[in-house]
């Protein structure tokens, strides 16, 4: 256990008055062994008589620490008429591959029943299970229906994937669908509910919103084969509370390393790391599917949505597209001739 107590003395240079705040901080191990949560806890009182209270948990898991997480919440009452609460949380973890990967990965649309095979196989063992009362796509139907999808290849790298969802129903913010419609447009709201997307901001910001649930992440290259990941569960503010019990229980279920998604993600990055370092090819990579149904500029989605991409491409979700990946493929060539030449202008390289 660790305790801190501190004050501090500000002169408010607007009303000519001293304020003196007090602030106490209790920090403790809630258990004992290596991977126990630490629980901190701030409380601040001022001469003006604005007090605070900050409750934080954080830990880590893993071999090596390689998940860390954290939790807070914060009380003021110096904010508005009955002051406010604050709540957050962040996880992140590192994968043994490089960046590179993970951009590729929120970008793909085919590597679901593939990579993922494990998941689908546990969706339907629970529709086998609950029948009819299965709230839930059943993703091994959406590869047997004729559902829509496509891309754009945005300017300076970035790129969007959409599939249409097959059973839009199941999605929290369902039940808002009305007003949805009358805040956003019939056109916008359809696209809120009826397509998933996975949006990539080149280099490494990523926002996923599809049939499985939101993802708001953060990619960080550590060294050429390890890459930190921030991850955060995007919400709705206002949220009817059944709907949020059920956006997080749909993302836990998901995301993170104790889920059924994302471990099969880092053990394909993993594999691919390795499986690139093949010396006795020389070129591994292939990245024309989809070059048949891409357009330059707009299509008919990218008109409806109101977008201007440099590249549009549509069709059933087994032409496993890859011709969004050209965008970020370009960007960063373009970056990396342009850092060359810029270290070759200053004598660095020779
Ligand atoms: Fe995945």
């Amino acid at each position: 256990m660790s305790y801190s107590v501190s004050a501090s003395r500000e002169l408010d240079v607007t009303n000519d008055r001293w304020d003196n705040t007090l602030m106490l901080t209790v920090g403790f191990a809630l258990g004992s062994g290596e991977h126990q949560p630490y629980s901190t806890t701030t409380v601040q009182k001022s001469s003006s008589g604005h007090s605070s209270l900050q409750e934080g948990v954080s830990g880590t898991l893993g071999k090596d620490n390689n998940f860390s997480y954290g939790m807070n919440a914060n009380r003021s009452d110096s904010q508005g008429a009955s002051g406010s609460t604050n709540m957050g949380g962040n996880a992140s973890y590192t994968f043994p591959g490089n960046w590179k990967l993970q951009v590729e990965n929120c970008l793909d649309g085919y590597h679901l029943n593939i990579a993922h095979k494990g998941f689908i196989e546990i969706t339907r063992r629970r529709i086998a299970r609950a029948g009819a009362a299965y709230k839930g796509p059943d993703i091994e139907a959406m590869f047997g229906v004729d559902l829509k999808t496509g891309s754009f290849g945005l300017k300076n790298g970035h790129a969007l994937f959409f599939t249409e969802n097959p059973a839009p129903q199941f999605r929290p913010l369902w039940p808002q669908r009305e007003q949805l419609a009358a805040r956003l447009g019939a056109g916008r709201a359809k696209w809120l509910l009826q397509y998933g997307r996975n949006l990539t901001i080149f280099p490494n910001v990523q926002c996923t919103d599809n049939a499985v649930i939101g993802q708001f992440r953060v990619l960080r290259p550590l060294a050429t084969a390890l890459t930190e990941m921030d991850i955060y569960c995007w919400v709705p503010v206002g949220e009817p509370p059944a709907a949020r019990r059920q956006r997080l229980r749909q993302y836990e279920d998901f995301f993170n390393i104790s889920s059924t998604g994302t471990p099969d993600d880092v053990g394909a990055y993993r594999n691919c790391q390795e499986g690139l370092q093949a010396r006795a090819v020389d070129w591994l990579h292939g990245h024309g599917r989809g070059l048949g149904a891409m357009v330059r500029g707009a299509n008919d989605y990218a008109r409806e949505l109101g977008i201007e991409p440099e590249t549009s491409s549509a069709g059933p979700l087994n032409m496993s597209d890859e011709t969004l990946f050209h965008a970020n493929y370009r960007q960063w060539l373009r970056l990396m001739k342009e850092g060359q030449r810029r270290a070759l202008d200053a004598g660095e390289i020779g």
